[in-house]
């Protein structure tokens, strides 16, 4: 039987400070039931396991196809009872057998206002355009690349000495308080 609590699962390729500020937070933490990753030796696997989250770690190059790799993923959050799946820098797109058994119900975080600088390297291509800021969004996931319904954006300003690195840490830090919210809000409606 599915219970009432809304249990999301984190989909996350790296590091993983946006999943750590939501076990951080006092209100979310408890609908955190899994961790989807991708790659072996992720930082993230890490934080999971100090947090005590179950992990499920598989390679997609294992698989046959991504519809193979992706149905494992999918049993996989209906033995966890998910309702929920909340990208944070997992580095590939959802493909139709995800996006279909969680129609509506899966979110990403993008460093920049999109629909400006989508994909890879955001901070960077925001830098090069010498905009005068930039920000986070955070949408619902369609088949594209960081092409769904915006759910929230905050903007950030580019300071004249901004460094990749400086501006990343200002975006992060922007990150970590929205995002959470964010998925708080959402799941609780
Ligand atoms: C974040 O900047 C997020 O916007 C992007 O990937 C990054 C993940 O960072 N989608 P982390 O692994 O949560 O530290």
């Amino acid at each position: 039987m599915r219970s009432s609590t809304p249990k999301v699962a984190v989909f996350a390729s790296g590091s993983g400070s946006n999943f750590e500020a939501m076990l951080e937070k006092d209100d979310l933490t408890r609908h955190i039931g899994a961790l989807i990753c991708d790659k072996p030796g992720a930082p993230v696997i890490q934080r999971a396991q100090e947090y005590h989250i179950p992990v499920c770690l598989l390679s997609p190059g294992d698989f046959g196809s991504k519809a193979a790799y992706e149905r494992e993923v999918l049993s996989y959050l209906q033995e966890k009872d998910i309702t929920w799946i909340v990208l944070a820098g997992y580095m590939r797109l959802i493909g139709p057998t995800l996006l279909e058994a969680f129609r509506g119900k899966i979110v990403n975080i993008h460093p920049s206002l999109l629909p400006a600088f989508p994909g890879l390297d955001a901070t960077g291509q925001a830098l090069r355009a010498d905009v005068s800021e930039t920000g986070v969004t955070v949408h619902y996931v369609d088949p594209g690349m960081d092409t769904g319904p915006i759910i929230t954006q905050q903007k950030v300003p580019i300071l004249p000495n901004d460094t990749k690195e400086t501006l990343q840490m200002r975006l992060q830090k922007v990150e970590h308080t929205l995002y959470p919210d964010t998925i708080e809000t959402l799941i609780k409606q």
